[in-house]
């Protein structure tokens, strides 16, 4: 405990967070899966279909990242002042594969479903920092082979990442909070059941609308995340000064 709050604190992003930076989420109506099917471009064999396609898509969104006007919002900021005013409570494990958590001072993170900002190799399985455009045409810096570099992005049917240590996070933590996410992709949608079955003193739901798992949240705050998550973490701070 950290004052009067259960802590460890585990903390689920999704496309929410990032929105209000300009990144699309995926099932708004404007959504990446409005425009492109996810079979075609976020899946191993949509890959092996046609790499290209695939390359392209992701290289689009890595160059929309890495936009100057693509900056955290205050809510990745929020969640990187109470990092720092708790370190070591707080665990931020993200369904996305921006870095704007980063950006933001947040450093106790997992990206369970990847990374933009990285390319992996098919040949030798290094993970290699990457902001450029991808293609058939780049060589592995770790083993020169060419032509076997992949998003470092968990597609459908693949393994998420790090899930060892989500598991031992959620099996102790005292507070698991769940921002931006409709709750439509599993393992990271039944978080919440895990961390009430594990004795989570408590679980609040902070989101545009109710995701599909809203009812098994003790609380909920509905709003932009850049307004509803620095309020609840100032609420948070405040509890513990017993301001
Ligand atoms: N503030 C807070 N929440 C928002 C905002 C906002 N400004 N805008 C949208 N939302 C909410 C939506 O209401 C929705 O509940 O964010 C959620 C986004 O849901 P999805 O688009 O399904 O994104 P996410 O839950 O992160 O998807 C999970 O699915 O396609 C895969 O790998 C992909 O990581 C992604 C996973
Ligand atoms: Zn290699």
């Amino acid at each position: 405990m950290t004052g009067l709050l259960p802590c460890p604190i585990v903390i689920l992003t999704g496309a929410g967070v990032s929105k209000e930076s300009g990144l699309d989420t995926f099932r708004d109506r404007d959504g990446v899966w409005a425009r492109v099917r996810l079979e075609d471009v976020a899946t191993p064999e949509g890959f092996a279909r046609d790499p290209a396609l695939v390359q392209a898509f992701y290289n689009d969104r890595r160059r929309g990242l890495l936009d100057p006007s693509c900056l955290p919002n205050p809510a990745h900021e929020a969640l990187a002042r109470l990092e720092r005013e708790w370190p070591d409570e707080v665990l931020i494990v993200t369904q996305n594969i921006d870095d704007l958590h980063e950006r933001a001072g947040s450093r106790q993170l997992i990206h369970m479903h990847g990374e933009l900002t990285k390319a992996r190799c098919l040949d030798c399985g290094a993970v290699l920092d990457w902001r450029a455009d991808l293609g058939e045409s780049d060589g592995c810096p770790a083993c020169a082979t060419v032509g076997t570099l992949r998003p470092h992005i968990v597609w459908f049917g693949e393994i998420p990442l790090e899930m060892e240590r989500i598991q031992d996070a959620l099996s102790t933590c005292g507070l698991f909070l769940s921002i931006g996410t409709s709750g439509n992709v599993y393992p990271a949608a039944g978080f919440v059941r895990q961390a009430r079955f594990e004795g989570a003193a408590h679980t609040v739901e902070l989101n545009l609308e109710p995701s599909l798992g809203a009812t098994l949240f003790e609380e909920s705050l509905y709003g932009p995340a850049s307004e509803v998550v620095p309020a609840y973490v100032e609420r948070l701070l405040g509890a513990v000064a017993g301001r």
